[in-house]
């Protein structure tokens, strides 16, 4: 099975872009529902630049699919998140001046940290996520420290500038895929995925989540947000019946 995870974090962007009430992320996360999304995705970050406390309290009372909350190895929001009890945590770097999350998290270099935040996770009965590049190193520790899945960093195919590019990377996520699934995680991907280069990963089969949220988001002012998701929502069912 494939799911498609939509990260609303650009809906609440663009309400703190006027400190107001509207557009609503809680709203979104319906609307994306109501699409067909198999999962809720989204960031609360440590400077709560977008999504904010009130609405990651909401989104965990009111969403039925799979909430995905991600965040930073940090002691006040693994707090939140064992309050919260989403579905799955994915554990991310973060740092206050990237626009987004820009690379993966070395989870060889923080083993132990992400170890006990694996552990206290597993007795709150969430699942734990690590978002690593396709590193089989990565892999490798986060298999180590009790993972649950991998969501391989999809950025670098996504940005690349040529053919060879993209191949390159294409074959790094498969070389991940294999990887991940060879320790027995499930393997996620996402960053930077859209309508257009989805494609060849959905293909590849194996992934079993894909979170995505810019391209989705941005296609959605102009058709709607639930059109939107179904448009990608049938792209992947279609795509992965092909392959
Ligand atoms: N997965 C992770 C771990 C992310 O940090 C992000 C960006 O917030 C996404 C997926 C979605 O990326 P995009 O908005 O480029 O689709």
């Amino acid at each position: 099975m494939l799911r498609l995870g939509v990260n609303i974090d650009h809906v609440a962007t663009v309400r703190q872009a006027r400190q107001t009430f509207e557009p609503d992320p809680v709203w979104a996360a319906v609307e994306a529902d109501l699409g067909g999304a198999d999962g809720i995705t989204f960031h609360l970050r440590e400077d709560r630049r977008h999504i904010q406390d009130r609405d990651a309290v909401l989104l965990a009372e009111t969403v039925n699919a799979k909430l995905n909350m991600e965040m930073a190895m940090a002691a006040p929001i693994v707090r939140v998140a064992i309050q919260l009890k989403p579905d799955q945590v994915c554990l991310v770097p973060e740092k206050r001046q990237e626009v987004t999350t820009e690379g993966g998290l070395d989870v060889v270099k923080g083993k132990r940290t992400a170890r006990e935040i694996v552990k206290k996770m597993h007795a709150a009965g969430i699942e734990v996520s690590m978002f690593i590049d396709p590193d089989v190193e990565q892999i490798k520790a986060s298999a180590d420290i009790g993972a649950d899945s991998v969501e391989l960093h999809t950025g670098t195919y996504a940005n690349a500038r040529s053919k060879r590019q993209s191949s390159r990377a294409l074959r790094a996520l498969e070389k991940g895929l294999i990887a991940g699934l060879e320790f027995d995680l499930d393997v996620h991907a996402g960053h930077g995925l859209t309508y257009h280069n989805v494609q060849p990963l959905v293909s590849m089969a194996g992934f079993s989540e894909f979170n995505i949220g810019h391209s989705i988001i941005a296609r959605a002012m102009f058709v709607g947000l639930r059109q939107a998701v179904r448009e990608m929502k049938e792209l992947l069912v279609g795509m992965r019946l092909e392959a």
